[in-house]
């Protein structure tokens, strides 16, 4: 495919991280086979950085100096071995040239990693090919990644219905109009169709009523409006936008598919399409629980800001380690490569700071999706703001909802008319993927009274 089709996922230079970001930046550029241009100028920059700091300065030609007088040659090869000792323990230590997630490096633990992604129990090592495969398969040029799965984000956009309108008079115990002055947060909920939809959704939607400036960003994973959800978002008076964004066929066999990724990238094409660069930008799953503290956690945010999510994998939690108020590292129990081994629901980016990043993306890379984001927005470590008593508070759950599939249910069409409730209730029930009647199929029906069935003819007819 020419690569022209498809767009950049944008990774800033990461010029003045900490050490272990500069190391794994190495083991990064490494794997993805930099472009001559850029490797030469980060060769200039390391070569720089040795010439300064080990005296190397007087062995280059200085114009106008010629060369420096020789040194001897036991400092010579100090210089030279000493360095290229340090580069080789940072490279050959490196989490991801040895696959190891940390600790004691014993494959029955820390590398074998927990399928809190759907991506199942698989060897550390394997993610970590996955990985630079996947960075392989993209070329960086001046600092932008393109590839097959960066696409741009240039989905179709269907916006089913939107309401900028606030109709709640009053949250928690203030009037509306108390806290106009605040940033908006705007709370992206990927969605898709089951039998759990309309209770998650209707369950988050009670919370969300009680959080202030927040626009509620609905992205469906099928092709059409779903109308019954129109009316659902609708009723509750929060400002919304449902937008229908269907995972792409080719992904939805995939396994594991990369679940909510076309809802995403569609709700950030609909804030780059609407410009918006002020507010604050939460990715907040439909299935999660929220403690309303986060939304005023999360309002101030500068950059990004980043804070534990509990129930997450092995360790039951997911986020940043803090030393004096700055994040110098992660504890997730699957860290496969990644350098921001964060959930979806652990960080908050603030508009006006990822506007500079046009080529902002969220690609179609099952588990590494936060990973990559962060990435494309040009992160740095010592930009990250710890929140939620720095990183000490679980705000975010990440709960998950027990799935089964809707059932069909044997009833007669004949007694699902107007003579009781169980027409309406049927004809509702499906419209929410709830549940289906059926003549001639399913579970049949039991109506009982005081502890016996009876024939519906006995209740209906
Ligand atoms: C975890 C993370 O919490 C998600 O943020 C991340 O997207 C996901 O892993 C992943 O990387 O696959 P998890 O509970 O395992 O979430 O996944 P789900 O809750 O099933 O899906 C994440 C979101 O995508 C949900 O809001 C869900 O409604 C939506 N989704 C899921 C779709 O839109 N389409 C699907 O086919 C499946
Ligand atoms: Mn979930």
């Amino acid at each position: 495919m020419p690569s022209a089709h498809y767009q950049a996922l944008a990774v800033e230079p990461q010029a003045s991280d900490d050490n272990d970001n500069d190391e794994e930046e190495l083991v990064v550029h490494w794997a993805a086979n930099l472009q001559p241009s850029s490797s030469s100028h980060n060769h200039a920059r390391y070569h720089k950085q040795l010439a300064t700091s080990s005296g190397w300065e007087d062995r280059l030609p200085t114009p106008g100096r010629g060369m420096a007088p020789r040194l001897s040659r036991r400092r010579y090869w100090m210089l030279l071995v000493v360095p290229l000792f340090i580069v080789c323990y940072f490279v050959f230590s490196s989490p991801l040239l040895l696959g190891q997630a940390g600790g004691d490096g014993d494959d029955d633990d820390a590398n074998n990693f927990e399928p809190h992604n759907g991506i199942g129990k698989r060897r550390h090592q394997e993610q970590i090919l996955e990985l630079r495969e996947f960075l392989q398969d993209h070329s960086f040029k001046s600092g932008i990644l393109y590839g097959t799965t960066a696409h741009a984000l240039n989905e179709p956009l269907l916006i089913c219905s939107d309401s900028s309108d606030d109709h709640r008079l009053y949250i928690q115990d203030k009037p509306r109009i108390a806290y106009a002055q605040l940033p908006i947060i705007y709370f992206v909920t990927p969605t898709y169709p089951r039998r759990e939809q309309i209770p998650e959704l209707t369950r988050l939607a009670y919370t969300l009523l009680h959080v202030p400036r927040l626009h509620w960003l609905v992205a469906n994973d099928q092709e059409k409006c779903d109308t019954f959800l129109d009316t659902l978002l609708s009723g509750f008076g929060i400002p919304f936008t449902h937008m229908a964004s269907p995972m792409p066929s080719k992904f939805r066999k995939s396994k594991p598919a990369p679940r909510g990724v076309a809802n995403r990238r569609a709700a950030l094409l609909w804030l780059q399409q609407h410009n918006l660069t002020n507010g604050v930008l939460y990715f907040g799953d439909d299935d999660n629980t929220y403690d309303l503290r986060l939304f005023s956690e999360i309002r101030q945010t500068q950059r990004v800001s980043m804070f534990p999510v509990g129930l997450i994998a092995d360790y039951a939690v997911s986020g940043p380690v803090v030393r004096d108020g700055k994040v110098v590292a992660f504890l997730d129990s699957w860290v496969a490569g990644r350098r921001w081994p964060v959930d979806m629901a652990g960080f908050a980016v603030n508009l006006a700071y990822m506007s500079q990043y046009p080529n902002v993306n969220m690609p179609y890379k099952p588990g590494y999706e936060e990973d990559l984001f962060l990435r494309s927005i040009g992160l740095r470590i010592d930009q990250i703001e710890p929140r939620g008593n720095n990183c000490t508070d679980i705000l975010v759950w990440h709960t998950q909802t027990k799935s089964k599939k809707s059932p069909v249910v044997n009833v007669e069409s004949k007694y699902l008319d107007g003579r009781s409730n169980l027409g309406p209730l049927f004809r509702s029930l499906k419209l929410m993927g709830v549940a289906s009647a059926s003549d001639t199929a399913g579970h049949a029906a039991v109506i009982s009274k005081n502890g016996k069935g009876r024939s519906h003819s006995y209740f209906l007819s």
